[in-house]
């Protein structure tokens, strides 16, 4: 499928950290889809305080995200890599999205965060896994950063230029693939 106007793109934070790297990371990926003409509808679950599934979930939170997922043409998930996976925030997201989920059919980019030195590839694995299931068209080539806290300062300036570019390349693959409906390999790092 390829989007013609100009496309929404829904993006969610998986840290509720304060200082998070995910954040900080997320930031750049949405400067670059506003540099490339998208909407961006940015989800924080910050202050939100979404609980595990069937724990009171305020119903009117759960039919946003919900409706805001369906609007959107594109998703950017974006998480940390705690305990060799996910973070339970970004689960509780996806729990949060219905099963049969509102990601059917969705075309999504994936981006983890890591300080440590393999990155997040576990996380990616694993979130990637679920997504399609859920019936979700994951992108390849997810974009994983290791050693995150040495490339960002407190002020989520990125110093690394490389790193910077490889991050920004998870709007860059979505957008590519909404506009022309092929897969860029941007993603993928030249060795
Ligand atoms: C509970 C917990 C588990 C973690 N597990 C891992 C891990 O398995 N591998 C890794 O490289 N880093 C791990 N880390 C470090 C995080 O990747 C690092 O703190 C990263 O900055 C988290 O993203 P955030 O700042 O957005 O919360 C862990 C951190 C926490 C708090």
């Amino acid at each position: 499928m390829t989007a013609t106007k100009a496309p929404t793109i829904f993006v969610a934070c998986g840290s509720i950290r304060p200082q998070s790297y995910t954040r900080m990371a997320m930031e750049l990926v949405c400067d670059e889809l506003r540099k490339q003409g998208a909407t961006v509808d940015a989800f924080d679950p910050r202050g939100i305080k979404i609980p595990f599934l069937g724990a009171s979930f305020p119903e009117t939170l759960e039919k946003d995200l919900q409706k805001r997922v369906k609007k959107a043409d594109g998703l950017i998930l974006c998480t940390p890599e705690y305990n060799s996976t996910y973070s339970s925030v970004m689960m509780s997201i996806v729990e949060n999205l219905g099963y049969p989920s509102v990601c059917v059919g969705k075309v999504l980019n994936l981006l983890g965060v890591a300080s440590g030195g393999i990155g997040a590839i576990r996380a990616l694995d694993h979130l990637q896994t679920i997504l399609v299931h859920n019936g979700a068209i994951v992108l390849p080539g997810s974009v994983s950063i290791a050693g995150v806290h040495k490339i960002f300062d407190e002020k989520g300036k990125c110093s690394d230029k490389t790193s910077e570019e490889f991050i920004r390349s998870v709007a860059s693959s979505l957008l590519f693939y909404l506009r022309t409906g092929k897969v860029n390999q941007v993603g993928i790092k030249k060795v």
